[in-house]
Parts: C-alpha cells; structure tokens; sequence
C-alpha cells in the first residue's frame, strides 16, 4: 500500500485505537477495528505487575514479550542514517546513507520517502520494529553538536522532509520515532538545561516539524527530549506531550523517553510519557507498579500508556491477535542499499561555488581529463562519512574520495597527497588493524567473543553469543596492527576502569581510567587517553592487545561493557605536507582539496565552540589554491564551517557527511555523471561571530531563546548581515530561465488538519537553458507587504518543488502554499491567527535570488 504523504480519509494509516471517525469503513478503518479490539483483548490479560513491565525497557533497545497476550519483545534501534540494530559494532553491518544535512539538501520529500523505505527494510533485516529517528530539532544556533543530525533551520522543509522519511519507514511497517520533543537544539548541559521558549517561537519555530510530521504522515512513535522547556523536563511535559502532542494535534502513538531521561514515576505517568528507556532500572516497571498500589497513580493512567504500547505492537506486527498495519504481501519493493545512499549522496552535494580561471566553471571535470587531478586532505583517504554519537552506523564497505575517483579515473590520472591531517588526537583503532575480543570470567576461563572490526567494543545489554553478563570479568581484545606508514605510532584508551595496553610486547598501561564527569555517555564518547608510542615500521605487523575488567556499579542504569583501543599514525611536519601537496597540484590540471571536520568538533553530547577547520587545513587550500588556479574544494563536515578562502579557489562542493558511499558520489559529481542537486537547508555564515543566533551554552541552567521567531535566514535578514552562502543556495551544471507565475487561489482543501488548507497554488513555468538534463528546486517565499505589528521576518519558506528538464525543455513546477503560512502563532489568543494583508509571492533560486514575483491579497 503506498500512502501519499497526506493521507486522505482513504489511504492513510489507521488514526487511531477506537476505529471510529473518518476512517471506519474503509481498508483502514477495519484494520483500526481490528486493531483496537485486539488491543483491549490483550490488556485484559495483563496485570498490573506485568503492564508496568511493559513500560519500562528489559534492556537498553528492547521491551519484555508477554506470550500469555501474544505480545513479542518490541526492539528499537536508532538512526536516522542506518539501522544499527540491538549490537553496537560493526560486526553486525548496516547501510549508512548520508547525514539527516545532506537529506534535507535534496528538498525532496519523496527521496527522503525512499530512504525511508530503505532503512524500513534494514529494520526488518534486523529484526527492529522502531526506528528511534528522525531528529527534527532545529538549526538555532551553528554551533549545536547534533546539527549533523538534524535537518535544517528552517521549520518547513526540516517538517516535509522528515515527513518523506517517516511516511517511507513506516510504508515498510516500522515505526518511526519522532524526536527530540521539543527545543532540543544544543548538546551543552542536555540533561538538565531549562530551555526558556517563548510560545510563539514554540509554535511558528520548534513545534512546527512535529505539528506537520504529525498531520501529514501519521508517526507511530515520538521521543520526548532531555531538556525543559519553560520548567518541566519534555518527559514530564503534560501540557506539550498530553495537550499539544496528543490533544491538539491528535498524536496517537507511543512516547518513549530518551535514553535515562526519565526520572520520576508519577511525573513522568501523568506528564504524558509511555515508556521509559533503557532498562532494567527504571523509574517505570516495579516501580510504577509500586506507585499505582501505593495510590500515587491511576490505574487507568497505566492501562492508557499500555494501549499505546499495544497498539504500536499491532501495527509493527509484533501482536499475533492481529496483522500488522502493513500487510508483508504489500511491502515496498526492495532497494539497493548502495543505490540509495549514492543517489542521496549526489543529490545532496552543494556546489556553492564554481567560477575558474576568468569566471568561467571548474566544474564538471571531464570525466577523462587531459592531465593529472591533484587529490590531498586526510579526508579524501579517511572520508568521514557520518557523525559521531547515536547516530553511529557501521557500513560493510567506506567508499573514499581516493577510492571513489581512481575507480572512475584513468590510470595514473590521479594523485594523492595527504597535506593536511585534522586528526590531531586518537582515533579509534581501524586502519591496518585486524582484532578479536575475548570474553573471560574472573578465573580466567575464555566464555566466548568473535572478531572486532575497528577498536571499539560497544555492547548495550548484547554480549557475544554464549557469554552471561553475571559470569563476565574480563574483556580483551587482541589483534595484529599493520602499519601503512613507518614511524613513531601512538596508541591509547577509552573508557573507564582497568587497562592493561601491550603492543609489540611493550606494556604501554596498566592501571585505572577514571570516569569523566557530566553526560553518562562519555565513557563511549568521551576524550581518549594517550599512552604512548611505538617506533614501527610500514608493512611490518605487531601484535596489540587491550585487557579491560568490566565495571558493573551497583547503580548502573544499563548493563552495558564499552572501551576502545584508540591509535594515531606518525605525524609529520606539517608545513613539510603542505609544501608537498602544493607541488603536486603545481604541475596538475587541476586540484581536488577535501576538508573536514573530525569526529571531536561534530558529535552528539557537546556542542562546537569554533566552525574553523581543524588543524591546518586552511593553510593547505591556501597553499593549492595558490599553486592552481583549478583548485576544486571539497567540504566533508555535517554542518557549517567557515570557508575563509572560498573566493580564492575555482570551485566550492559540500558534500555533508556522505555516507558510506562518499568516493563513489563524488566520482559521479566531480567528473559530470551526475549533477550537485543539494541547495543549502542551513545558511552558512562567514564566521561565527556573524551569526546573529549562536548561544548554546546555558547561563544558570537557563537557556534563554531571546531571539524569539528569528533563527536561521529570518535571523540574518533581520540583522542585514551577508553570510557565506544564503539558505536555499545552490548551483547545477545547467541553467535555467524562470518564465513565468501564475498564483491562484486553491479551490480545494488537500492538505491535513495541522497544515491548515492550501490556500494558494503556484505554477511557475521555467526552461533548462543550459546543454545538459538537470534538476531545479523551485522555491517560494512569502513577504508580508506589511509586517503587521506581529514583527514578523522579512520573508519566509512557504513551499518548493523540484522538476527535471532535458536542454531546451519547458516544464512547469507546481508549488503549494499551506494557510499556515499566512497566520502567526497569537499570544494573547493562544491560537493561530490569520494576517490579512497584502504578500509578495517570490519564485526563485534561493532566498536571495529570486527570478518571478507577485503580490496577492491573503
Ligand atoms: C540520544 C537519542 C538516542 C538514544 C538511544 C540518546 O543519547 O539522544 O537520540 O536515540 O540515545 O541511543
């Protein structure tokens, strides 16, 4: 069955429990019937003991079964660039596509459909029924940790793309987790920072995706955040989780708290939430139990989260009383996991610059150059294809920039030089290394462990087969390291508690690390320790091995074993680098430099303090740049950086964090197999202290969004300050001629509640005046004639659309305008409120390029 992503009375999924309303009668509303019948039947079964169980995680990804109801264990996994599954490693392999960026670079909500529907089917492969994705928190402030994870600074398009992306993981009938509701925008302090939001900001700004995710695509799970918001902490939220979420906008689904972010029984009950993750020890299960019979809380409170629960486990299929919401027989058609995540990739690319020797494009290279091509940067050996945190998946292959251009080039058409590394700490064990753990008991006894494909052991409640946490008193992994260069290695650890570091028969450490204070996920996350280097020779295999006794505290939330062998190759003199990677480029036809961001600038759990490039990397672009006029600069960071030599070098490309494909996209971008289809979902600034909105760090636990509705473009308009590249900015290989607009007023409803009707439809006809076929996202702003009092933004996203056209073809672009876009979030009333007046409908490229207008009276 494939939903539109507005579901009509007729397509979309079942609404809800009771299967009453607009769905009864049809193939949905039978199934609600169904379903919601089932779920009475199977919460008669339980008793109290069990439904508080039932809320509560068994472990950090899973839910007790309940056989006796024909309830199986519910599994979660995160994303949103892969499906890790319930084993934190890579040795359980999962397709990484690009980062949530450089999805909502493509503008397109029906790719992000596809990749919905990809990583639905590596649910399934995995055995998940709920995807804890997608992140659609907001770009406020560049400096934010999980920007990379998130989609855009704009409301909008970050609430259609993730609609594309929920309604595809869902078409493969499994849930979609919505998160983090609500005002999550910043890492600093997360578990305990009050976010003090204005409520029109709220609703025009940080609700906004989640109202639209909500009306158009129907999600089945939502995950409340760390933070507060005006007080109350989101999991104990009553009025944004029970009366915006599910009253006002009519949410259905199940709400599961973040992991460790629910702390009291009753508050967390009554306050809205669902389910507390992870387990075993939570404020739910016994404890809830304990609650209801001490009278703190209401029974029938605890059966309304159960039916929840039930209900998600029907439409996942993981209730054998009823069938799933999507029936097996009508699963989308597989997909190519290494398809998709090439064709994300590519469609996400934005060229932000391409203007050579006398103005004339770098870009495309031919796809046969005449002369050598220059490659040098870390990155374009070692891509970093996704960001650090959650997040993390690991892929079965990393296509590299270097990998990626000498499938596609010629013999010896390409060169490589490292020039600059940002790595200037240690990096979990990976290149060269080959590694086994070994699990044992306090006597010694080996009780199991398997292969390990980087340095990193990462078990959440999941150990090796054969190995039972109780009997667990040592974890060592062993392995062989085959350096590719000779020089001084250094080696090092993660983690907390006793390590014993050998390599090549030397004891580099033997003793305690200590536990770093602040987020509890820093023992997998947090600073590598140094500790010491090793004289090896290129070619030349040692053997590594990193002993470490397992911490059980009593108070351990989760029973989970991390630590990492971490190691850094010999480094070299920088300018030496430099100096060589310029003279390589010197004599070339033209030059490829990839910069990058490493994973201690982007992850979850902190926020970035710079969006300078690490380490040297400026002065190597420089330095090229300097050397060749053809110097194509290559932007590998799942955010903003600053870009200070972008108007001396030929061309700019981001690329996000490209996923596992990276080197193969850029093949296909770079030479012209494909065209950069990304336009800038984020503006990007010149420097940081340009941006008028940055502050992440709380003062007093309060973080005060003082800037109300103005972040992101609506931010920098207001201020009249030029970034880097403005949001929506984007360049093709063709060129297009707008023609014409015509706006009509739209004569049918169309879209859900939530969205309001459609209240203007716009067809803008435009025509490929360039030599190849190419894609355009055609984006339409609205600006009030007359601000109304209401200060609102100057203009703002009311609608895109992207169209294809061969060179020559005309083709027309239809863009619909919500009536939403034509209402503020009211204060006083505390509803939306229509502004009439006078707008001026702006068609173009990019906010700051627009090709067509006109004015309508709204
Ligand atoms: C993150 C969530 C994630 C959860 C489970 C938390 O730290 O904030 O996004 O889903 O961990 O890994």
């Amino acid at each position: 069955m494939t939903r539109p992503l507005h579901p009509t009375p007729d397509s979309g999924p079942p609404s809800g429990s009771s299967g009453s309303g607009p769905t009864s009668g049809t193939e949905a509303g039978k199934w609600a019937a169904a379903a919601a019948s089932a779920v009475e039947q199977a919460l008669r079964l339980l008793d109290l003991d069990t439904k508080a169980r039932l809320l509560a995680g068994q472990d950090t990804w899973t839910l007790p079964a309940v056989p006796g109801a024909g309830l199986a264990s519910l599994v979660m996994s995160d994303g949103p660039v892969g499906v890790r599954g319930v084993r934190w490693s890579a040795d359980d392999p999962s397709v990484a596509l690009p980062s949530p960026t450089a999805l909502a670079a493509t503008w397109d909500p029906e790719l992000a459909r596809r990749a919905g529907r990809l990583l639905a089917q590596e649910a399934r492969r995995k055995g998940v029924h709920v995807l804890l994705a997608p992140t659609v928190n907001l770009h406020r402030s560049p400096l934010g940790g999980r920007h990379f994870e998130s989609y855009s600074e704009d409301p909008l398009l970050t609430g259609l793309v993730g609609s594309g992306y929920v309604a595809g993981v869902q078409d493969g009938g499994v849930a979609a987790t919505v998160k983090h509701f609500v005002a999550n925008d910043a890492e600093t302090d997360r578990f305990t920072v009050n976010n003090v939001v204005g409520e029109r900001a709220l609703r025009e700004l940080y609700l906004r995706p989640f109202e639209i995710i909500t009306a158009r695509a129907r999600p089945w799970a939502v995950m409340s955040a760390y933070n507060s918001v005006n007080g109350p902490t989101m999991t104990e939220h009553d009025r944004l989780q029970n009366g915006v979420l599910r009253g006002e906008w009519g949410f259905d689904g199940v709400i599961v708290s973040d992991w460790l972010a629910a702390r009291d029984t009753e508050r967390a009950l009554t306050g809205g939430l669902d389910v507390a993750m992870p387990g075993p020890r939570t404020v739910y299960g016994p404890a809830l139990a304990e609650a209801v019979r001490a009278g703190r809380v209401e029974e029938a409170r605890v059966d309304d989260a159960v039916r929840r629960v039930l209900l998600l486990a029907a439409r996942v299929g993981a209730l054998d009383t009823v069938a799933p919401a999507v029936d097996p027989d009508d699963l989308p058609a597989p997909l190519d996991g290494r398809e998709v995540a090439r064709e994300v990739a590519t469609r996400s690319f934005v060229l932000v610059r391409n203007s050579g020797p006398g103005g004339a494009p770098v870009l495309p290279l031919a796809p046969r150059p005449a002369g050598r091509i220059a490659l040098s940067g870390a990155a374009a050996r070692d891509a970093r294809v996704l960001g650090g945190g959650s997040a993390t998946v690991f892929p079965d292959r990393i296509v590299a920039p270097l990998d990626g251009l000498r499938d596609a080039l010629p013999q010896g058409a390409l060169s490589y030089s490292l020039g600059a590394d940002p790595n200037d700490r240690l990096l979990v064990a990976a290149q060269g290394f080959e590694l086994r753990t070994t699990c044992r008991d306090a006597a010694g006894s080996e009780l199991g462990g398997g292969p390990l494909p980087t340095g990193q052991v990462q078990w959440l409640s999941e150990l090796p087969d054969g190995v039972e946490w109780d009997a667990l008193h040592s974890v060592e992994i062993t392995g062989t390291f085959t350096p590719r260069e000779s020089g001084a290695h250094a080696f090092g650890t993660r983690g907390v508690g006793e390590f014993r570091l050998t390599v090549d028969g030397r004891e580099l450490f033997a003793g305690t690390q200590s536990a770093p204070e602040g987020d509890p996920f820093d023992v997998f996350f947090g600073a590598p320790e140094d500790r010491g280097q090793v004289e090896l020779t290129a070619g030349s295999p040692v053997e590594v091995a990193l002993r470490h006794t397992v911490r059980k505290p009593a108070d351990a939330p989760v029973q989970a074993v991390g630590f990492a062998l971490m190691h850094l190759d010999p480094r070299r003199d920088p300018d030496e680098l430099i100096a060589e990677a310029a003279e390589e480029a010197r004599s070339a036809q033209a030059a490829v430099v990839v910069v990058a961001t490493t994973d201690l600038v982007e992850s979850e759990g902190f926020d970035r303090t710079t969006l300078a490039l690490p380490g040297r990397q400026d002065d190597l672009v420089r330095a090229v740049a300097a050397a060749n006029p053809r110097t194509v600069v290559v932007v590998n960071s799942g955010s903003p950086v600053e870009m200070p030599w972008r108007e001396e070098v030929a061309a700019v490309l981001l690329t996000w964090f490209p996923g596992q494909e990276a080197g193969a996209a850029l093949a296909d971008v770079l030479l012209g197999a494909a065209e950069p289809g990304g336009r800038l979902p984020t503006t990007w600034p010149a420097r940081l202290t340009d941006a008028p909105v940055s502050r992440v760090v709380p003062e007093d636990g309060e973080l005060v969004y003082e800037e109300g509705v103005f972040i992101g473009y609506r931010a920098w308009q207001q201020a009249g300050t030029e970034p880097a590249y403005p949001f929506g900015h984007g360049l093709g290989y063709t060129e297009w001629s707008y023609d014409s607009l015509t706006v009509r007023r739209a004569a049918d409803g169309g879209l859900p509640q939530g969205e309001g009707e459609v209240r203007l439809r716009a067809t803008v006809v435009l025509r490929n005046t360039g030599a190849r076929p190419g894609r355009e996202t055609v984006q339409l702003y609205v600006a009030p004639l007359d601000p109304g009092g209401a200060e609102r933004p100057e203009r703002w996203l009311a609608g895109f659309a992207t169209v294809t056209a061969n060179p020559g073809e005309t083709v027309e672009a239809v863009v619909e305008v919500p009536h939403r876009a034509f209402e503020v979030w009211d204060e006083e009333l505390g509803r939306w409120r229509h502004l009439d007046g006078g707008y001026r409908i702006e068609v173009g490229r990019s906010l700051t390029d627009p090709r067509l207008s006109t004015t309508v009276t709204c």
